[in-house]
């Protein structure tokens, strides 16, 4: 019997709901033994989250700076055919919990040599969260063979609002009579993922190997190109920030809010500017750029491959 471990952590359920669907064919599959672990960080995070926490988070989840987890109830040395890595992203880093989890014993212990497939569900900002996970994968041994990224409905520009708004307030909308549209990933595209389910207990029932053609042609994610350079300038500044507040305290210290709070003005300023712009300049340059966009697509979206069906 094939066996499968689902590894998740989620604040409002979201990614939960995800992966429970995604995971519904292997759960009915007489076939498949199928475990999942919850990450529970000692210190619980909280939600909705008050305005300045929320903001303090930044300089530890870009140093992927991990929180102490509770031990995982699976027994030492226990083996895996496969592991469903759910994530959500925290600033444009892999969340605190899963990011201690990728950093812990049993992680290296489970993922040695052992095929992963990550399911993230978030704003719209991935690229860069994935860049990280998949050095911490690496540094484990993991062999990366499939991702899945789930954006909110509402887009670049209306999550903008949105998102923040349910995360500081738990009201996920639409809110003002639609002006702010509802936040979070669309419901038929959380019930769509049952497809992913389905292909890989296929493939683990007729035992073919698991490798990077896993996912293929399912439209697993949709790389938006011109979120690359906006990404990278936000990253640069989260890192650049997140080096002083570290200097200035510990997370949740006194002395950080006031530049917490400076930043927070400054990084809306970043985003009004550079990401309109950015999108306006990678859309007037889109025709002299083909190639190059082509190629960020393909990396970007590897191993899965683009949603038009690379
Ligand atoms: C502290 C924090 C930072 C976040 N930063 C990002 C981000 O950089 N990019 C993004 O696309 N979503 C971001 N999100 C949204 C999450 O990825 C995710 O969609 C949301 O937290 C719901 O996940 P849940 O399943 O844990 O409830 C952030 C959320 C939180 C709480």
């Amino acid at each position: 019997m094939k066996k499968v471990l689902v590894i998740q952590y989620s604040q409002s359920g979201q990614l939960s709901e995800v992966l429970r669907h995604f995971c519904a064919p292997l759960a009915d599959s007489g076939q498949i033994e199928l475990r999942v672990e919850t990450l529970r960080p000692r210190q619980a995070y909280p939600f909705p989250w008050p305005f300045l926490r929320f903001f303090d988070t930044f300089p530890e989840a870009v140093y992927l700076d991990a929180p102490e987890l509770e031990p995982l109830s699976l027994p030492p040395g226990e083996r895996f055919d496969l592991v469903i890595l759910g994530y959500q992203v925290w600033f444009l880093s892999p969340s605190l919990p899963v990011t201690a989890f990728l950093k812990s014993a049993a992680a290296r212990a489970l993922l040695q040599d052992t095929p992963v497939v990550t399911v993230i569900a978030c704003r719209d900002m991935w690229l860069m969260a994935q860049e990280q996970v998949k050095r911490l994968l690496a540094a484990c041994g993991a062999r990366l063979v499939g991702n899945v990224a789930l954006v909110d409905e509402a887009g670049s520009v209306g999550s903008f609002l949105a998102t923040p708004i349910w995360m500081l307030t738990g009201r996920k909308g639409p809110l003002l009579g639609g002006w702010i549209p509802r936040a979070g990933v669309k419901p038929e595209q959380i019930s769509g993922c049952r497809r992913f389910g389905e292909r890989i207990e296929r493939v683990l029932n007729e035992a073919h190997p698991l490798d990077t053609t896993l996912l293929r042609h399912l439209g697993a994610v949709k790389v938006n190109t011109r979120l690359i350079a906006t990404e990278r300038a936000a990253r640069r500044s989260f890192l650049v920030w997140g080096a002083l507040l570290r200097a200035l305290g510990r997370q949740g210290a006194w002395t950080r809010r006031p530049v917490v709070a400076v930043y927070f003005v400054f990084l809306v300023a970043l985003l009004v500017t550079v990401l309109p712009l950015s999108a306006l300049l990678k859309t007037l340059t889109a025709p002299l750029l083909r190639k190059r966009i082509a190629a960020q697509t393909a990396y970007f979206s590897a191993p899965s491959g683009d949603s038009i069906g690379m």
